[in-house]
This record gives C-alpha cells, structure tokens and sequence, in this order.
C-alpha cells in the first residue's frame, strides 16, 4: 500500500490511493422491512442488557465478598470499621475495575462481538455486522467508563486493549481512551500513545460506517492529540507529533519524525538544516 514519499523541502508523506466508492446521489430505502429492523435492533439491546448484567455482577463479586465481613466488622467496632473501609474503597475499586476487564473481554470473545474488517456498513439498515459493531463499542465503552479512568497508560490496559482482540507487543503504552475496535489494532513492541489519541478501526461518513486495520509497528510513538485514520499503517521507528492528523489508508514507513495535518515527515536530522553551523550558504 505504500506510496514513494513526495518530498516538500525536506518533508514528505506518503499516501496510498485511497478510491472511495461513489455515494448514490439518490438514498435508497434501507434494507429489510421495518418490522425486521426492529426486531433485530431489540434483540440487540436484549442481549447487550442481559450480557453487560452478567458482566457486571461478575465484577462486583469479589467486591461483595471483600465488604460483606468488613461492613459486619464496622456495625460492631465503628472507628477500626471506618478506617477499614477507607482503606478498602480504592483498592476494591481497582478489583472491580480488573474483574471488569477480564470479563467483558471474555464475553466479547465468547459472544462473537467484532468490528468486521474492511466493512462498509450502511446505518440504516441495522444489518447483523452492524449491530454487532455496535455491541462491541457499548461493551468497550462500558469498560473505559469504570476501568480506564484508573488504568489507562499502564501495563494493565495494555493486557486488557490484548483480551479484548488486540494484536499488542512488548512495552506498549495506551494513554488514550479514545482508542477503539481493539480487534482491528495491531501494535508492535515498544509502543507509546499519547493522552487524546484518536486511533481506530471506523469512521462514520455519509450514513456509512467504514472500517479498517490500524498497524503501528515497532517504536512508534503517536503524540498527544493526533487522529489516526482507518487502514494506516505506520513504522516501525515512526514519531508523529502532537496534534497531528494521519489521514486514512496512508503508510508512513520511512523512519523519522512526521507533524501536521496531514502529516508530513519532518527533514532528516542528520541532513544540515538552514541555519545550523556548518549549513551550506543559500548565497
Ligand atoms: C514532533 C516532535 C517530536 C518534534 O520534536 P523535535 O524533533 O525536537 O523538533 P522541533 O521542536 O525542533 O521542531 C521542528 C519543527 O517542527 C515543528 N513542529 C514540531 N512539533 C510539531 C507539531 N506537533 N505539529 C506541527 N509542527 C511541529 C516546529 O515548529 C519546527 O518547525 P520549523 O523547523 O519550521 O521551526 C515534538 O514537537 C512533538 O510534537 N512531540 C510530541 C510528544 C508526545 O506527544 N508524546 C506522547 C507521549 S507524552
């Protein structure tokens, strides 16, 4: 997919062709009866309920079981009860954020709930892949809710972005909980997004949700702030400055630093740059 880098002083970016299908200029009527679409979209939040219940009273258990005994101790001593109990709520919190974790990827992977690759999915029509898209971010969101605020950046995130479908390397760092469709993401080792990274497996355009693998290779690391499109694939020894957009579909696999929107690679650091000592006079 990767495109000769076009070079503009010193920067470039490279950009695979990326055709898009031309939209109808008429919407058509979307597909399948009403009462179909109906009954597909109730049983799609049927099981979300009935999953996300079971999911959560997973979670919860080792939490009842650790206060049960701990709030009959504070009914009878209350002053070591409260102290108990204060130094119990965060690490509780924590226990149930992990069991979290572990059992909504669990479900996801039992439940079959995926982002379909290279999908392009129209919103009207409710179909299946759609809906099981859309079960796959309430479950992801669900866990970002109660488990990402505390865990996001560590070790633990990364073992959870793994669970949930995720191909992740050795040292890599999630900041970001705007980091979605795990099973569309592929990172290599030494790994760093930064806090506000936008970085998915879909896009919503014109009614229609596209989707597509995200690879970043070995020693990337994607600066505060930046947006990466669907389909890109970047590195390995890649940085992407804060703030930065990497449109979708486009390979930067030349080594080195790329900023900007769109991106565009940054000179070379070992070239001389004007004004440097020892630079070449313009004159
Ligand atoms: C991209 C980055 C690595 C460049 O650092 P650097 O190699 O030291 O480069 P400099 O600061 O010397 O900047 C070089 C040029 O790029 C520009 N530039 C730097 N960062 C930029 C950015 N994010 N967007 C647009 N332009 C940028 C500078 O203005 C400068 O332009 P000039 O040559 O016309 O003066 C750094 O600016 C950055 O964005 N770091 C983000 C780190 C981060 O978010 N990490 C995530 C984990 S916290």
């Amino acid at each position: 997919m990767s495109q000769a880098a076009g070079t503009d002083h010193g920067r470039g970016t490279a950009r695979a062709g990326s055709a898009a299908p031309a939209h109808p200029a008429v919407p058509r009527a979307p597909r399948g009866g009403r009462l179909r679409r109906g009954v597909r979209f109730a049983w799609t939040i049927a099981t979300l309920v009935v999953v996300q219940a079971i999911v959560c009273g997973v979670a919860v258990s080792p939490v009842i079981a650790l206060w049960a005994p701990l709030l009959a101790w504070a009914a009878r001593s209350p002053v070591a009860g409260i102290a108990a109990v204060s130094f119990a709520a965060i690490p509780s919190y924590a226990l149930f954020a992990i069991t979290l974790m572990f059992a909504s990827a669990v479900a996801t992977r039992a439940t079959g709930w995926r982002t379909r690759p290279d999908a392009k999915l129209r919103l009207a029509d409710l179909d299946w892949p759609l809906l099981d898209w859309v079960r796959y971010m309430v479950a992801t969101h669900i866990v970002r809710l109660f488990a990402g605020t505390l865990f996001r950046g560590t070790p633990i995130w990364s073992a959870y972005l793994r669970l949930n479908g995720a191909r992740v390397g050795r040292r890599v760092y999630v900041n970001s909980l705007a980091v979605s469709d795990h099973n569309l993401l592929e990172f290599g080792d030494d790994v760093v997004i930064g806090g506000d990274v936008h970085l998915s497996g879909h896009t919503v355009e014109g009614g229609y949700v596209k989707t597509g693998r995200v690879c970043l290779r070995n020693h990337v690391t994607i600066g505060l702030g930046s947006v990466i499109g669907i389909g890109a694939t970047i590195g390995p020894d890649v940085q992407i400055g804060a703030l930065s957009l990497v449109p979708k579909h486009v390979t930067l696999d030349t080594r080195g630093v790329y900023v900007g929107v769109p991106a565009r690679r940054l000179a070379d650091r070992s070239e001389p740059r004007e004004g440097d000592p020892g630079a070449a006079d313009p004159n």
